[in-house]
């Protein structure tokens, strides 16, 4: 079905810089050279018909239906693939076009269902607004040539089915799986009228090798691939442009409403980070927000053993102000601290440690980037002088070589992983760095030139390898490095690298792999024209995390590779906000903009305009928080959207330190892992239900926009907004966009963001103020942001955690496509289908000498604690070396994680525990707990009066 509000220009853009000049029906037109003559009329508004044919694919010239006339050409050239020449005259109207036209779709028409086409039945189709185009609803052959109807319905997959007799093999289901998604998942069989699209091997599109991200049904002009939520729903009226709450590449995508109900998520092809392209995930996987388990109603109760008993608003948020008043009276002002939300938008993230900072008057704020990029936060701002990735997503599109550091962009961030294939698809080469065979190392029409495959926790011993090739290879950017960096800083980086047991040989037994990989690689991405570097949370959750970070800014700077396209330094951030929770000051030492709390001039600009005397001494970290709550020293806690008994290591330890807390109080969308140990519950609510912006891994400002209102109530900014007038700390916003405007007040990086901006450019790439306007693609670009930038002598310090003969082998951590983080939004949506749980992967090799096959229960055990775990034998792993995801909190994947942390920033290193893992009968001690206190939490539950379906 057509999307709501989106012209299509039937064949993509030229980014040529040269104009030419054509005639159409008589009006000239300039339009750049390279683009076709179908796109050179719509750029006039003037709608040639055509069915093969759409903006995102390239022309394809199949249909026939787009044929015009170009004046000294014999024939009637197709449109769509044909370039506009300067000084062409070109009909796109004229009765022989008509009479040619009418026959090629009367020629569809006959092998195709009459409803959908008919007036009478209110389906919208390009296909169908095709017929009416070329003045036709019947054919008049009548459905004798018919060669696909009534072949059977595939309705394998959860959120779309197919239909082959509404398809008219118009091929642009294929070519979008090619292009734009770069599963190569579909075919067309056969020749001429017999020809049909098939997925994979001729299978179900379930068990193809689909991975559902919707791109053939957004491409195709008819009903054969369709949603079934348009099918089963009622059909959309408007739609709201809004941003994916899910990972943070930021997808925008239009949500397509009838009333209060969204009928389908279309991705929006004039958004900045996906250009009409979406992941399962954002395009599908938003039924968790009308799910029945959606918590409606405020909760309270004096002991995390008592039934939880629902309240007014009014009473849970006075009860959770008199709380805070009462043990910071009892305790001290530092007994209590808040948790900002990573999913939360930035408006909400802002107030939440403004309340911590205003209204509890200390600096015990934190955030969930604490356990994931907090290190790229230090060793970015150290090293170049600014906190956050270098470049926009469409800078990978000019690199030519791509680092991939423990990043597996497939699974955790795939939009921009399709992007990256499609660049590599044209010649770019690609170095992996990681323990495991993540799909990228091999995949359709790629191959990764070198694969890492190193031990965990030895990525800085590997980095310094490859930096000692550089840089005793003679393959360093000298003029660029005299000319942008810290000259002394250089000069002690480089001998300390360029020394002799940095070198791959001397390193090769520490990480595993062999010296000739290690200098191949290093001398591809040095001699690259433009080297990239994209990682992930395999660099940054480490006890070495932040000298990770300095290790690739060194090592980027040393070859030129940073301030222009093509190059850089990019951190593939995890869930849509991080970043944008970060900048807002969610950490206990900085303020918006990563200002320190210690600076005076800061401090007094916030002082003057909150009105209120800041505690210049940095507060309490997560971490910190839960030593402090042992000792009996921290006492309440406020966490808005983040589920800690389940994402944070040590769940024991973790669950310890709340259950010594008086006041816990969670703010979230269902009682999740960590509510367990809750005394107040205030239901939060879903990106559909409110106003504010996301940021995504670019820098990207993007509008999230209201499509309903909230279930419970309230938008989560109104409830920390009421929390802090009952502390007796008064806001009084009244819309998001207030908040924005203090933001960009107060932080010189967002001084030029306002909302009116936003809706004009569509999203903003901070920094945005008086010398960047309109925000800021590329950063560092002449010089640092730092001034000169700064190398930094980075040390291999191997881990605490080691194997030993109890615990012989190192479990690593990752995630998977359908699942997202501790999975309270996907395990609740069909997303199910494709994963529902945590498997244990072992090598063949160790799983052979333990008697495991896939399939058998495996216990985990490490030095923290032991669970129960599936096992699948897969060699993806090495040897010595076992891998799990942590999206179901059964799994308990974290209470066999460790308190070890990033020396810097306290990252917990959830790449490397060191286990033992053994064949079981029954489930941990753990698994037993956890299953009691679930049982008991659902039996409190069931039966209550606020579920969604009964509002
Ligand atoms: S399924 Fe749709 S896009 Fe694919 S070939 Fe058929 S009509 Fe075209
Ligand atoms: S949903 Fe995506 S992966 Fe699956 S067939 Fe369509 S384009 Fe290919
Ligand atoms: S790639 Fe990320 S932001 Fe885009 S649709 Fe998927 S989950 Fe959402
Ligand atoms: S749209 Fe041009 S040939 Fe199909």
């Amino acid at each position: 079905m057509y999307s709501l509000d989106y012209y299509d220009f039937g064949t993509p853009a030229s980014d040529s810089a040269e104009l030419v000049s054509v005639e159409i029906d008589g009006q000239t037109v300039t339009v750049p050279a390279g683009v076709s003559v179908m796109r050179a009329a719509a750029m006039m508004r003037k709608q040639i018909p055509k069915l093969c044919a759409t903006d995102t694919l390239k022309a394809f010239g199949s249909c026939r239906l787009c044929l015009v006339e170009i004046e000294g050409r014999k024939g009637y050239p197709a449109s769509c693939t044909t370039q506009v020449a300067a000084g062409m005259k070109i009909k796109t109207s004229s009765e022989a076009l008509t009479r040619l036209r009418r026959n090629v779709m009367e020629l569809y028409l006959s092998d195709h269902p009459a409803e959908c086409v008919s007036d009478q039945v209110p389906v919208r189709t390009e296909f169908k607004a095709m017929a009416q185009l070329v003045g036709l609803t019947e054919n008049r052959y009548g459905a004798d040539g018919a060669r696909h109807l009534g072949a059977p319905l595939d309705e394998s997959n959860p959120y779309f089915r197919f239909d082959p007799s509404a398809c008219i093999v118009c091929s642009r289901c294929v070519r979008a799986c090619d292009e734009v998604q770069g599963t190569f998942a579909l075919t067309i069989e056969g020749r001429g009228f017999d020809s049909r699209v098939v997925a994979s091997q001729d299978e179900r599109f379930i068990d193809s090798e689909c991975v559902s991200c919707g791109a053939c049904v957004e491409a195709c002009p008819t009903t054969a691939l369709q949603e079934k939520s348009l099918i089963a729903g009622p059909a959309p009226e408007k739609a709201v442009t809004t941003t994916c709450a899910y990972c943070g590449v930021g997808c925008s995508f239009k949500a397509e409403m009838k009333d209060e109900v969204v009928v389908r998520m279309v991705p929006n092809r004039a958004g900045h980070a996906n250009q009409g392209h979406a992941c399962v995930k954002g395009r599908f996987a938003y039924g968790y927000a009308t799910h029945s388990d959606r918590v409606l109603k405020p909760m309270v109760r004096a002991r995390i053993t008592d039934p939880w008993r629902e309240v007014s608003w009014t009473e849970a948020i006075e009860r959770a102000a008199s709380e805070f008043k009462r043990i910071q009276a009892k305790y001290g002002r530092n007994s209590i601290g808040g948790i900002t939300s990573s999913r939360c938008t930035n408006e909400e993230a802002y107030l939440v440690q403004k309340l911590v900072r205003a209204a509890f008057g200390n600096n015990n704020v934190d955030t969930c980037a604490r356990v994931c990029h907090s290190p790229t936060g230090y060793g970015l701002k150290h090293t170049l002088g600014e906190s956050a990735g270098t470049q926009a997503f469409n800078s990978v599109m000019k690199s030519d070589v791509i680092l991939l550091i423990g990043a597996n962009p497939t699974e955790g961030h795939p939009v921009f992983a399709s992007q990256l294939k499609r660049r590599l698809r044209q010649g770019a080469k690609l170095v992996v760095v990681d323990p495991r065979a993540i799909g990228l190392v091999r995949t359709p029409h790629i191959e990764a030139e070198y694969h890492l495959q190193l031990r965990p926790g030895t990525n800085v011993a590997l980095m310094n390898a490859m930096a000692h090739v550089v840089v005793t290879e003679g393959l360093t950017r000298e003029s660029y490095i005299a000319e942008r960096c810290e000259q002394a800083s250089y000069e002690k980086w480089k001998q300390f690298v360029a020394h002799p047991d940095r070198s791959p040989e001397a390193t090769a037994d520490v990480t595993g792999v062999p010296a000739e990989k290690v200098r191949g690689a290093a001398r591809l991405y040095a001699s690259a024209e433009n080297a990239a570097i994209y990682y992930g949370l395999g660099v940054t959750e480490h006890s070495q995390g932040a000298t990770m970070v300095m290790c690739i800014a060194n090592l980027a700077m040393a070859t030129g590779n940073l301030g222009r396209e093509g190059v850089g330094v990019n951190p593939l951030r995890g869930q849509n906000n991080v970043q944008g929770s970060c900048d807002m000051g969610s950490f206990p030492h900085e303020l918006s903009g990563y200002r320190h709390i210690s600076d005076d001039a800061v401090r007094a600009s916030f002082e003057a305009a909150w009105s209120v005397r800041l505690d210049p001494e940095p507060g309490l970290r997560i971490p910190n928080m839960f030593e402090s709550a042992l000792e009996g020293d921290f006492k309440a806690m406020y966490i808005q959207g983040e589920d800690m008994a389940q994402s944070d290591p040590n769940t024991q330890h973790v669950t310890a330190a709340l259950s010594a807390m008086e006041c816990v109080v969670i703010q979230d969308l269902f009682l999740n892992e960590t509510a367990k140990y809750a005394h107040i519950f205030l239901p939060g609510s879903t990106f559909l239900e409110k106003d504010g912006t996301f940021t995504n891994a670019e820098r990207r400002i993007s509008r999230v926009r209201k499509v309903m209102n909230p279930l419970a109530g309230l938008q989560d900014w109104e409830i920390t907004q009421r929390l802090s007038n009952a502390l007796g700390y008064p806001m009084n916003y009244s819309h998001p966009s207030e908040i924005m405007d203090e933001i960009a007040a107060l932080t010189p990086t967002f001084a030029g963001v306002n909302y009116q901006k936003l809706d004009e450019l569509g999203s903003i790439q901070w920094p945005c103020n008086a010398e960047a306007p309109s925000g800021t693609q590329t950063m560092h670009v002449g010089r640092f942001v730092r001034g000169k930038g700064k190398f930094y002598v980075t040390e291999y310090v191997p881990t605490s955690e080691q194997t030993s003969s109890r615990f012989p082998l190192i479990l690593t951590t990752g995630r998977v496509l359908t699942q997202y983080n501790v999975g309270a939004q996907t395990r609740r949506t069909d997303n199910i289908v494709r994963y529902d749980e945590d498997r244990l992967e072992i090598h063949p090799h160790d799983a052979q000498m333990r008697g495991i096959a896939t399939g058998d229960w495996v216990g985990v055990a490490s030095r923290a604690g032991d669970t129960v775990l599936r096992a699948l034998v897969t060699d993806r792993v090495q040897p010595g070396v076992v891998y799990t995801t942590f999206h179901f909190p059964e799994s308990g994947a974290n209470v066999v994680t460790t308190d070890n942390s990033d020396w810097a920033t306290n990252c917990p290193e959830y790449k490397v525990t060191a286990v033992q893992v053994v064949k079981v009968t029954q489930p941990s001690l753990w698994r037993q707990r956890f299953r009691e206190l679930s049982r008991r939490q659902h039996k409190e539950r069931a039966g209550r009066a606020d579920r969604v379906d009964q509002t």
